[in-house]
């Protein structure tokens, strides 16, 4: 009996082993991006030094609800897990369905919640949560091409969800984002990070 040509290729994939590249963090980080350049905005994830200098001046002890924009394949997710006390929270929020259900498969931590949403809708997806506010929030979500209208409304909606105290974390390539932080946090940090392709702007808006 003969083999048709497809049966002749599944057979040499087999024999391969071929891995999938949904399971692979920077192929599957790379094809969402060829996907849906404007809402992922970067090619590749955020470095080790960029992450350590976003989460150095969060006040661990102290947090009890973490939320992070735009987790992607889990870069900084892991290193907020890492840090995260074992009586707190995470609510991880992705508007690709791929990324969520990715992290689903590899994160098993009871800490976590991944939500398959808009950072917009923090509010109300505290709210089903039985939560009022956030200690932090963390955004990796590229401010300068999101479609128009949803960078202001996020900006205004986790303001309201930050608990007195709290802040905004938020890295972005270019000085624009500051725009959208200055109408809500009058004390804002800076720092940057040039260990990061592109090097990167980190701010801290704090909610007095
Ligand atoms: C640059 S990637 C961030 C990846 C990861 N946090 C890192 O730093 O390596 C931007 C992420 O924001 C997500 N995103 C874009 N718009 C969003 C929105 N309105 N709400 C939540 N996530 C959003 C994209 O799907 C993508 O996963």
């Amino acid at each position: 009996m003969t083999m048709s040509t497809g049966e002749t290729a599944l057979k040499s994939r087999r024999k391969l082993r071929l891995p999938n590249l949904q399971n692979i963090p920077i192929a599957l980080f790379f094809k969402e991006f060829c996907k849906h350049p404007a809402m992922i905005g970067s090619i590749i994830p955020s470095s080790d030094r960029l992450i350590e200098r976003m989460l150095s001046r969060v006040d661990w002890e102290r947090t009890r609800v973490f939320v992070e924009y735009g987790p992607g394949v889990g870069t900084i997710t892991r290193p907020i897990l890492e840090r995260l006390k074992p009586d707190a929270m995470l609510i991880a929020i992705d508007t690709n369905p791929d990324f969520i259900a990715y992290l689903k498969r590899t994160i098993a931590d009871p800490r976590i919640i991944l939500v398959h949403g808009s950072a917009a809708d923090i509010r109300s997806i505290l709210a089903s949560h039985d939560l009022e506010h956030a200690d932090y929030v963390l955004s990796g979500l590229p401010f300068s091409t999101l479609p128009a209208g949803v960078g202001p409304a996020i900006m205004r909606e986790t303001y309201a969800a930050l608990r007195t105290g709290g802040a905004f974390v938020v890295y972005q390539y270019a000085l624009k984002v500051l725009r959208l932080m200055r109408p809500y946090f009058a004390n804002i940090d800076r720092d940057f990070e040039p260990i990061n392709i592109p090097p990167a702007q980190v701010f801290w808006g704090w909610k007095d």
